[in-house]
């Protein structure tokens, strides 16, 4: 059992509550979140990176408690859509510390990111005439990035790779000083930093290296006409999912970023601003998904059938994902049998954990999943008639409803039926 979570009594606790009687009290399927957890984490990656400014990949965890923690640690947003501008605005994240990085806006996405206030990330050249017409007509003038394709393979799953040159993201470097030229010359814009994200989950700090010294090549070829205040650098910090994974410490990510970047910096006698966007790595491991054993069958293996499926957690069905898997009722007992955790999917792929060893499993257990507080919850969906589930905060031993368990109500919401179907 790792990190914030003990074993007391044979029960699995998360920030010294007692998973089972969570599940008991809040029903299952259930997210439990520890704030503690989320602001260790949060003060461990931010003491590696001093002087660093860190803006929290939204997109890895919507909820607008776990983003309202960030902004109290200081944390500006990564917001990939008006939706995530919205949201971290909610949370209490200023203008000036939004960033939207995404890839294909609308026209309506970028006027609202005027009207809002924040930085941008542009993607394309189309994204910066549109941009540039709009936030013109607007008088108002919007910091903006270019976000780079560096050509940069980190060791991802092949879906999370995102600074490959086959990628659809980011601007070819070979067109960087030209649509930094072009930018300086349009009205409305202001290019002021430059962006990157190589991927997601890496365990490698090499591809770091790699990336800031190409992003470098480019800020010295664009610093002599551009006032660069930041450069970023994505996200991408990956953690240990399973046992005995070697993952980098923030600071091995640190040395494997700043004397590099810092160097390169001096070389070309500018100072700007370092910016990351981890998002896994803030609140992975800060949340633990309950789910209870419904079924416990022995057919070709021995299926443990339980109520959240790829529906509540999709990451094992969609990248293959390791989760580590607890009975929280029986969290200290010794393994005695091999056990594949599936959902109640209509899918084969419905599997959240393959051949595991675990205690002998019964029906009504609590099946405890760890580290599911990144991408969990903000990619569930309401698949085969299932409303979405609850989310928990714990701290100090007490628990919080962070988000209400959805309802028959919310399956019929925004469905609407033609007068004449009645
Ligand atoms: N910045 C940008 C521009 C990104 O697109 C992402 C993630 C991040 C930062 C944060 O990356 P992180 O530090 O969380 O690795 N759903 C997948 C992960 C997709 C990542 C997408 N972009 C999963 O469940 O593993």
């Amino acid at each position: 059992i790792p990190g914030h979570l003990e074993v007391k009594g044979n029960h699995l606790t998360i920030g010294g509550v007692d998973a089972v009687s969570l599940a008991e009290t809040y029903g299952t399927p259930l997210y439990v979140t520890n704030e503690d957890r989320l602001r260790d984490n949060y003060r461990r990656f931010s003491a590696a990176f001093p002087g660093v400014s860190i803006f929290f990949a939204a997109k890895s965890n919507n909820n607008l408690v776990v983003q309202r923690i960030f902004a109290q640690e200081g944390a500006g947003a990564d917001a990939f859509s008006d939706g995530e501008i919205y949201l971290a605005r909610m949370a209490g994240i200023p203008a000036e510390k939004i960033l939207f990085t995404g890839n294909s806006k609308t026209d309506a996405e970028l006027q609202y990111a005027i009207d809002s206030g924040v930085m941008v990330s542009v993607d394309s050249r189309d994204e910066l005439l549109a941009l540039s017409k709009l936030a013109k007509k607007a008088k108002k003038e919007v910091k903006i990035a270019f976000r780079v394709n560096p050509d940069v393979s980190a060791d991802a799953h092949p879906k999370l790779a995102t600074g490959l040159k086959v990628s659809k993201f980011g601007i070819p470097t070979k067109d960087i000083v030209s649509i930094y030229k072009e930018a300086k010359k349009l009205p409305g814009v202001n290019p002021v930093g430059i962006h990157c994200h190589i991927g997601s989950q890496i365990l490698e700090t090499a591809p770091y290296t790699e990336a800031t010294n190409k992003m470098m090549d480019l800020v010295e070829q664009i610093s002599g006409f551009i006032d660069l205040e930041w450069v970023d650098l994505g996200g991408g910090f990956g953690i240990p999912y399973q046992k005995g994974t070697k993952v980098p410490t923030p600071k091995d990510w640190a040395k494997a970023i700043l004397p590099t970047f810092k160097a390169r910096c001096k070389k070309i006698g500018i100072s700007p601003e370092l910016h990351l966007e981890p998002g896994r790595y803030m609140v992975a491991d800060s949340t633990v998904l309950l789910m209870r054993v419904n079924t416990v069958k022995k057919a070709y293996k021995n299926f443990v059938g339980t109520d959240a499926g790829f529906n509540t957690l999709i990451r094992p069905a969609m990248y293959d994902s390791y989760h580590e898997a607890v009975i929280a009722n029986k969290a200290g007992s010794p393994a005695k049998g091999e056990y594949t955790v599936v959902g109640p999917i209509c899918e084969s792929g419905d599997i959240l954990a393959t051949d595991r060893q675990l205690p002998v499993v019964e029906k009504d257990d609590i099946v405890a999943l760890l580290d599911a507080g990144a991408y969990g919850f903000c990619m569930s969906s309401q698949y085969v008639g299932r409303p979405r589930c609850a989310e928990v905060l714990v701290h100090n031993g007490k628990a919080d409803l962070i988000r209400k368990r959805e309802t028959f109500d919310d399956l019929l919401q925004n469905q609407i039926m033609p007068g004449r179907l009645l």
